[in-house]
């Protein structure tokens, strides 16, 4: 099975193309093209901008995917394309086209989950089934999903204000450390020491596992608004390693919590946050304490890509699964209807 992936539900326009084939599926291309540069001036993904240049985008980002794979559309099994969550201008420039060119072709064609796929991207690197314990941390999400079987999925934490990547961001851009913030705080972050703040950990009530990051992103801005400006580039280090520890120790605590409830023994972490070598090398840890098997994709496939989308795409054709022409595209996760208009 040779399977199209279609990514656009943020500021990366990305196409891939993956290969069933013996154990491991392989990935025959991969494209992503990146809109930091359009977005840097602004210290964020601008929506309206994001969308117009992924319809600039999308065709030759396909085009190149299909080239490199040394493939034709005929040679497809099916299309696999992200339906949300996301940003709604953005999932509709990929989702829309992907609907076209299954129309045109006749291929099948499947709308798939981000968080899904950011999942599923681990079993492009290690051979695993389900069930197991999912944690997505990136700019849109932070959350821990239990992965029961093929489409049937529990959130057992979710965010009930920014999500992991995105504090990351915010709080960079108020250290004006750069952008995109994420990369730019872990190195800040390097030659600091992570116990020069003790920043508050959030837990929530009634034993909920869900995650918030405003009140860290509070206190990082009361505390440096404490110092007179300007902050001398050690205080700036301590304040990014201490943010940066916090906001690792809420993302730990509620994965021993998970893991240990739902007694399972592999876990895979993904998302642009899982990029960070410090959540990294503390959830290694963790999981070598708790005898668990963590499954841990190489950096670019934790940030948003194609083959991570063509990889699901792969799962549903191989169940016959495939989805109706009349599907919407869906901004945030609760729209999520699993099974609703696919077949
Ligand atoms: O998964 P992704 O590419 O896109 C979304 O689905 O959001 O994740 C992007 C997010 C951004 O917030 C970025 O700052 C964060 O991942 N990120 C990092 C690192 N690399 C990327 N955060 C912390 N440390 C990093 N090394
Ligand atoms: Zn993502």
């Amino acid at each position: 099975m040779l399977v199209l992936g279609i990514e656009s539900s943020c500021d990366e326009t990305a196409a891939a193309v993956v290969e069933s084939s013996g154990v491991r599926p392989r990935i025959r291309s991969s494209v992503v093209t990146s809109q930091i540069e359009i977005h840097r001036r602004f210290g964020g993904v601008v929506p309206e901008l994001a969308s117009r240049n992924h319809l600039k985008m999308i065709l030759p980002v396909i085009e190149e995917a299909l080239k490199r794979a040394e493939v034709g559309l005929t040679d497809l099994s099916g299309i696999a394309v992200t339906q949300g969550p996301g940003l709604i201008g953005s999932l509709l420039v990929g989702f829309n086209l992907a609907k076209s060119l299954s129309f045109a072709t006749g291929l099948p064609y499947r709308g798939v989950s981000h968080l899904e796929s950011h999942l599923f991207a681990a079993m492009l690197e290690y051979d695993f089934d389900f069930p197991f314990l999912g944690l997505v941390v990136s700019g849109g999400h932070s959350s821990i999903i239990w992965m029961e079987k093929l489409g049937q999925y529990t959130t057992l934490a979710r965010t009930r204000d920014d999500a992991v990547g995105e504090a990351f961001d915010k709080i960079a851009k108020f250290l004006k450390l750069g952008y995109p913030g994420g990369p730019a705080l872990e190195e800040a972050a390097r030659s600091g020491n992570p116990r020069a703040y003790p920043f508050p950990r959030a837990v929530m009530k009634n034993r909920s596992l869900d995650f918030s990051y405003s009140g860290l992103k509070t206190a990082v801005i009361l505390e440096t608004r404490k110092h007179p400006a300007p902050l001398s580039p050690s205080q700036v280090s301590d304040l990014a390693a201490s943010f940066q520890e916090a906001a690792v120790d809420m993302i730990i605590s509620r994965v021993e919590t998970s893991l240990r409830q739902q007694g399972v023994n592999q876990f895979v972490a993904s998302g642009g946050v899982a990029c960070n070598s410090r959540l990294r090398e503390r959830l290694a840890e963790l999981s070598r304490s708790l005898g668990v098997r963590l499954l841990l994709p190489s950096p670019p496939l934790c940030t948003d890509n194609g083959a991570m989308v063509a990889m699901s795409g792969l799962l549903y054709f191989q169940a016959g699964l495939t989805s109706a022409l009349d599907l919407n595209a869906y901004p945030i996760e609760a729209f999520y209807q699993p099974g609703k208009n696919n077949k």
